[in-house]
């Protein structure tokens, strides 16, 4: 798959942890909602349907967010996105157990998903809730949300997509900010915290120990 930052460089730390049961076993019976890597162009149309909108989630962690916003809203497509394997087979459970039918997982980098699988113009938007903050000056070449991913996605965006982001790293937040401010395709900024991006084990973890959340969304600017 196409590198898009440096070699060797990722978004992400490799976790070993325990995978329960029923992930194990959702990840041997939920084949048909997972979408295996490859180099190939999808087609998102012959997934979801035609005129059907796809948003794509990188980093759903234990994909409670994602069944919860996916059950609210069937008539969008959701491409969820992550590299643990007991993350996926639970987002798999949880898909299965509630009957959801509008979300296709796939286990992988989603910046060479994006770069390798995703046709241009193609996404109405991203979500990305909660990215690893990398708070070692040294290690921001692995965050996430830096200039050559900005110019990745604005390319896989519809005209009017967006990227709705979450933090509560509020320096990283500060760092989000000044990097879409320079990119001028984008505009946004802070929101407030919407009421249908339920709250993680992550966040509420983060809420006890005492730090905000800072909501995100940027637009990709229309086109004069
Ligand atoms: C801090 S966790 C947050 C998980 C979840 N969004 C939540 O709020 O609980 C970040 C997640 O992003 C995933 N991740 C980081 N970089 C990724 C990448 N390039 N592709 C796919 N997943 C990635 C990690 O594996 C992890 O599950």
């Amino acid at each position: 798959m196409t590198g898009v930052l440096r070699p060797g460089i990722r978004t992400f730390k490799p976790r070993r942890s325990r995978i329960t049961a029923r992930a194990e076993r959702a990840l041997l019976e939920q084949e048909r909602l997972l979408i295996p890597a490859s180099d190939d162009l999808l087609d998102l149309a012959s997934i979801w349907g035609t005129d059907v909108p796809v948003v794509m989630e990188i980093g759903f962690g234990d994909g409670r967010a994602t069944a919860a916003m996916a059950a609210s809203d069937p008539g969008t497509g959701i491409l969820a996105i992550d590299v643990h394997t007991p993350g996926v087979g639970e987002l798999l459970w949880r898909l299965a157990d509630a009957g959801i039918g509008n979300v296709r997982v796939m286990e992988a980098d989603a910046l060479g998903v994006l770069a390798g699988m995703i046709p241009a113009a193609s996404l109405s938007g991203l979500r990305t809730y909660f990215p690893d903050p990398w708070p070692k000056a040294r290690h921001h070449k692995r965050r996430i949300v830096q200039p050559a991913v900005l110019d990745l996605v604005a390319t896989r965006l519809q005209t009017d997509g967006w990227w709705h982001l979450a933090t509560d790293w509020a320096e990283y937040a500060d760092s989000m900010r000044a990097c879409f401010a320079e990119d001028p395709r984008w505009e946004g900024g802070p929101i407030p915290r919407p009421e249908n991006r339920p709250v993680t084990r992550y966040e509420r973890r983060a809420l006890n120990e005492g730090r905000g959340v800072t909501d995100l969304l940027y637009r990709l600017r229309p086109v004069v």
